[in-house]
Parts: C-alpha cells; sequence; structure tokens
C-alpha cells in the first residue's frame, strides 16, 4: 500500500496517542523500520499488522479503528490531490469522482498502487450506493472517508452514511444520504 497510508497511520498513531504507543505499535507488529516514503509501495500485511495490533493493544475492534482513521485521513488526502478537486464539488459529488478521478491518478502515479475499485451508483439527488471492491477488506476505511467527507465538506450533519452490508469484507455495499 501506499507510503503516505502509513505516514498518515503514523500520525495518527502519534497524535491519539503518543510517540512511544507508536514505537510499541511497530515492535508488535514486527516492523523494523517506521519511517516510509510517499513514493514507495509496502506490503499489504504490514498495514493489516498494525492495525489487528493497534486493535489488540486498544482493546478497540479493528473496523472501528479504521473508519476514525478513514475519517482522519481525508484532509491530507484532499491537500495531496487538491489539483483534481473541482471548486462545485460536495460530499456527493466527491464521492460519483473519486474512482474515476481520484483513484485513477493513484493507479497511474505507480504500477504497484491498486485503491479499491468504488461503482458509484446515484439512486436519487440525495443518495448514492457505492459499490467497495477490494481484496484488502478495508471496507471500514472507506465507510470512515465517507464519513470525514461530509466532514471536511461541512455536512456531516446532512450527510448519514450507512454500510449494508458487514465492512469486512472483499464486496461492501455503503449506502450515502443527504437531506435534503
Ligand atoms: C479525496 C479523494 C480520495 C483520494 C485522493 C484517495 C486516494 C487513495 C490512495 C492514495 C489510496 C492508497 C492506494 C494504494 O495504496 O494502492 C487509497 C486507498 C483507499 N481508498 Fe481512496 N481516495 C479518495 C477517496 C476515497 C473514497 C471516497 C473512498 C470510499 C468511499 C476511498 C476508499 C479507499 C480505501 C478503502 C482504500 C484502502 C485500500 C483498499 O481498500 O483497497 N477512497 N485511496
Amino acid at each position: 500500500m501506499h507510503g503516505s497510508i502509513f505516514t498518515l497511520l503514523k500520525r495518527y498513531v502519534q497524535t491519539q496517542y503518543d510517540h512511544s504507543t507508536w514505537v510499541q505499535l511497530l515492535e508488535a507488529s514486527g516492523l523494523d523500520s517506521g519511517d516510509f516514503d510517499h513514493k514507495t509501495v509496502y506490503p499489504d500485511e504490514h498495514m493489516y499488522a498494525l492495525v489487528g495490533k493497534a486493535a489488540e493493544m486498544t482493546g478497540i475492534p479493528a473496523e472501528t479503528l479504521q473508519e476514525k482513521f478513514g475519517e482522519y485521513l481525508v484532509p491530507d488526502l484532499m491537500y495531496m490531490y487538491a489539483k483534481l478537486v473541482q471548486p462545485e464539488w460536495r460530499t456527493m459529488e466527491m464521492i460519483e469522482n473519486t474512482e474515476k478521478v481520484m483513484h485513477k491518478r493513484v493507479r497511474e502515479e505507480h504500477s504497484e498502487n491498486a485503491p479499491p475499485v468504488l461503482d458509484v451508483t446515484r439512486v436519487s439527488a440525495n443518495e448514492l450506493l457505492i459499490e467497495y471492491v477490494s481484496r484488502r477488506r478495508m471496507g471500514a476505511l472507506a465507510v470512515g472517508i465517507v464519513r470525514g467527507l461530509a466532514v471536511y465538506f461541512d455536512e456531516a450533519d446532512q450527510i448519514q452514511v450507512e454500510p449494508t452490508t458487514r465492512e469486512d469484507g472483499q464486496h461492501v455495499q455503503i449506502r450515502v444520504r443527504r437531506r435534503a
């Protein structure tokens, strides 16, 4: 997985907990280096180990941690890819365009990058259905990113996010509604 995601996970743990928690987490996960470069792709297994051990250490379920981390990621992801974001986009439009704009660019940047496939259907003016497909089974992260986007666009009180299948499968369905 993309080095930036690891760097952000490191910063998340350091800010939500502290630096020594991060060091303990690295050790528990069997990783010798906690330095990640944004141009390098790291093994997915390192991410699974970090999230799994973080869940064990905090007693917080891995899904909840992934959701929280997803929310936390959004401002940085938006900043990194700001040039691709159209000024009129809000939460719903951002989600609709992620696959063909943001994730497309991510795939072009490095042949090993593999963001999930997001198949998004506009069910009605105020409703979207996201089909998340990834062998990484990180649907909970997707749910968190959607929540984070709603906060980012100052629409958190209007946007309702509801996974309609389990969040830990290869294929997760997420319903997003905006209160008119
Ligand atoms: C600002 C818009 C977005 C940007 C710039 C962005 C960028 C990225 C990047 C760089 C990765 C790492 C890919 C890799 O390591 O191969 C990634 C992964 C991921 N993205 Fe996005 N993303 C965006 C929006 C979204 C949205 C709206 C969702 C969900 C609805 C989403 C769900 C995910 C998930 C769950 C992953 C983890 C990898 C996986 O599950 O396979 N992203 N994204």
